[in-house]
């Protein structure tokens, strides 16, 4: 596969992609201050190059009071001074883009904090300049069918403000004030914070909560043209003052709202793929493919410029928004039997605890995520399989240290560990002397090398990114069959989501005489005819063949 260098900028480099999501305050200390920072994650930087990864995505480095985890901005134009300096996010970028990774970071747009001096000002007069920056109003009627994101901490999306004695908005927490979008000065000065970073040499942004710009009565408040019309500027401005940087949208929605956010590739370049991640954790308990074929198939198509952002888990609760109400309660039932795990309505628990800590579902999960269409982004952690911490508040449990060896404190810092922002695992099973990096680099059986060795093979064949998906006709709903083509290349994959032995007949006519050869490049499987094709599937297993004319 063409490999890429972040320091060419090629315009579709991130289509090609596979996403690191780091939370820098969890990655590493570089001093004793127990927190992560800047200069911590560039020691870390060959781990991740090693790792096979091409772009980090920084979690929000913002100052911030940290009321939710540096989305909540108190400052758009600086780092939070535990995190580092815009020294050495500089240092970063250039030391990234030396090992051909990119780096993109959170933008967060449609709040602030309550901190920010933009809010500080807007509660001191009615109309003044920063009181317009945001949205407020005499009472709390309206806009009455907007929901509310997080509803277990928030009853309204407005709240009472006892300085100013009038109501502001606020789509997540009440701490975190909505700007407004109708004032061309928050839409410049957005503007302008993207331009700051850019400048900074990133490459991109993951922008926050982009449905929920702007407030029309009479609608739920999401997705709105207006919306979608901010979005064309933030890409105008990309291809105009900065071709080659990248936009990835956070837009948890359904399918037709969550296409519109490419809009005719001149809006986001990448879009998180809400719609799959639950369906992948559905399938997997249900041992049948078909939520994974029919979201795949159902999804409207996206323009060619454009790329899908798959992942299995993130720094958020396992997000269930956006599916049936049955399919809600059979994912709470199966994956989430503690109360504690459910959060808003998600599931706060990392990918290795949500699937028992079974080593083979992990790579199953791993295997669907490199090999179905769209650029991968793996969760800090979940590359060795780290638990979490149910009994930690809010989102924290799946933001815990990150576990490097079996040193004190997990090899995340050397502070006391009283000082650490969060206790370090030490459950019995997911404990930091069990499971860490150190050990995981030196067991050749480890998950870390095992999935080292599984983006490789990912990174070695275009298809996977750039490739057509077809679904394969079979007699067994629990191996999920597909190909993908690429310009006369095509691989055969196979994935049996059950925990038995699958036997399974496919229909591979438009294959005949090729042989699957499997992308070890070592055995070769018997030559395809004009008759179903039979194989077995051990439980869980995954098989990923190229199609060689024999
Ligand atoms: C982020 C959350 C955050 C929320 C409010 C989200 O979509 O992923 O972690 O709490 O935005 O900023």
């Amino acid at each position: 596969m063409p490999e890429f260098h972040a320091s060419d900028n090629k315009p579709s480099w991130f289509i090609d992609a596979i996403f690191y999501q780091v939370y820098v305050r969890g990655f590493k200390d570089s001093g004793k201050d127990g927190k992560g920072d800047l200069q911590g994650l560039i020691e870390k930087l060959d781990y991740i190059q090693n790792l096979g990864v091409s772009c980090l995505w920084l979690m929000p480095i913002f100052p911030s009071p940290l009321r939710d985890d540096g989305y909540d901005v108190s400052d758009f134009f600086s780092i939070d001074p535990s995190i580092g300096s815009l020294r050495d996010l500089k240092e970063l970028t250039e030391a990234a883009h030396e090992r051909d990774l990119h780096v993109i970071t959170d933008l967060v747009i449609s709040h602030t904090s309550d901190q920010h001096s933009w809010f500080q000002q807007a509660r001191l007069v009615r109309d003044s300049k920063y009181h317009s920056y945001y949205v407020w109003s005499d009472h709390d009627q309206g806009y009455s069918q907007a929901r509310v994101i997080f509803p277990d901490t928030e009853d309204s999306n407005w709240a009472w403000d006892h300085q100013l004695k009038q109501y502001y908005w606020h789509r997540f927490f009440s701490h975190q004030p909505d700007l407004n979008y109708d004032n061309p000065e928050v839409q410049e000065a957005l503007l302008n914070t993207m331009r700051f970073w850019l400048d900074l040499g990133i490459d991109g942004f993951r922008v926050d909560a982009v449905p929920y710009l702007f407030e029309r009565e009479g609608t739920d408040c999401e997705n709105l043209p207006e919306t979608h019309a901010f979005c064309r500027r933030m890409r105008q401005l990309i291809d105009s003052e900065y071709p080659g940087r990248m936009l990835l949208a956070e837009a948890n929605q359904w399918p037709d709202d969550l296409v519109q956010y490419f809009g005719n590739g001149d809006e986001f370049h990448m879009a998180f793929n809400f719609p799959l991640m639950p369906r992948l954790f559905l399938a997997l308990r249900k041992e049948d493919s078909q939520p994974i074929v029919d979201c795949i198939s159902q999804l409207p198509e996206i323009p060619d410029n454009c790329q899908w952002a798959t992942f299995l888990r993130n720094h958020d609760e396992l997000t269930l928004e956006m599916v049936t109400d049955a399919d809600r309660d059979y994912l709470y039932s199966e994956y989430a039997n503690d109360p504690r795990m459910k959060l808003n309505e998600g599931i706060r628990r990392r990918l290795s605890p949500l699937v028992d800590h079974d080593r083979r579902r992990i790579e199953l999960m791993y295997s669907l995520l490199l090999s179905l269409p769209g650029a991968p982004v793996i969760y800090y952690g979940d590359e060795i399989g780290m638990g979490d911490n149910i009994f930690l508040g809010d989102r924290n449990g799946v933001r815990t240290p990150m576990q490097w060896s079996d040193d004190r404190n997990a090899g995340f810092s050397s502070a006391d560990p009283s000082m650490l922002y969060q206790p370090v695992i030490t459950d019995p099973i997911y404990n930091y002397q069990a499971v860490n990096v150190d050990a995981q680099l030196r067991s050749p059986a480890s998950l870390l090398h095992w999935l080292r060795h599984q983006i490789r093979m990912r990174r070695s064949q275009p298809l996977f990114s750039r490739g057509d998906i077809q679904f394969l006709r079979s007699n067994n709903r629990s191996v999920l069959s597909f190909t993908r083509s690429h310009q006369g290349t095509t691989a055969l994959l196979l994935h049996n989501l059950s925990n038995a032995v699958q036997p399974v007949e496919i229909d591979l006519s438009s294959h005949i005489s090729f042989r699957p050869m499997h992308c070890n490049g070592v055995h070769g499987f018997p030559v395809i005819t004009d008759q179903p094709y039979f194989l077995n599937l051990a439980p869980y297993e995954s098989l990923w063949f190229l199609l060689e004319q024999a």
